[in-house]
């Protein structure tokens, strides 16, 4: 295993212990390694009232751009269960804001790493800024 992957799965489990989860039970935390080279980590912080949640990927993203980092080289996401702990839809969409398709999204349970998979791969014919241009 990489020693970025390493410091990330670190980074992940970490931040995780302070996910705000009250109503689903279901801790997150994610790292993303900006091209700088600088981690940035955040867990899910939900509300009582539902909608008002964020993902672990939003703080994460929130973390980096005010860390002053806008492009993300790979992002890594630790949740529990017998599933894959994917982004949703919404953290996709915002995941390519800042990423390629070709960015590497790797998923852990608390145990390690269970699988990667490309940004492209999660959210093909992503809308993105080109779309907006005549
Ligand atoms: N959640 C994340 O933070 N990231 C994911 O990749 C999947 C889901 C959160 C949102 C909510 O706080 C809880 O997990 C259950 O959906």
């Amino acid at each position: 295993m990489s020693a970025h992957l390493k410091d990330m799965i670190e980074r992940a489990a970490a931040v995780r212990g302070h996910a705000h989860a009250p109503y689903s039970g279901f801790h997150v935390g994610a790292c993303i390694r900006a091209e700088s080279g600088r981690l940035y980590a955040g867990c899910n912080v939900e509300n009582a009232a539902y909608p008002q949640g964020q993902c672990a990927e939003a703080t994460a993203i929130g973390a980096m751009v005010s860390g002053g980092d806008t492009k993300i080289a790979e992002i890594l996401v630790m949740g529990d269960g017998a599933h894959l702990c994917t982004p949703c839809g919404g953290c996709r969409q915002r995941l390519s804001e800042f990423a390629g398709p070709e960015m590497p999204v790797h998923m852990c349970g608390p145990e390690g790493l269970r699988q990667t998979i490309s940004l492209g791969d999660l959210l093909p014919y992503a809308f993105v800024a080109d779309n907006l241009e005549d």
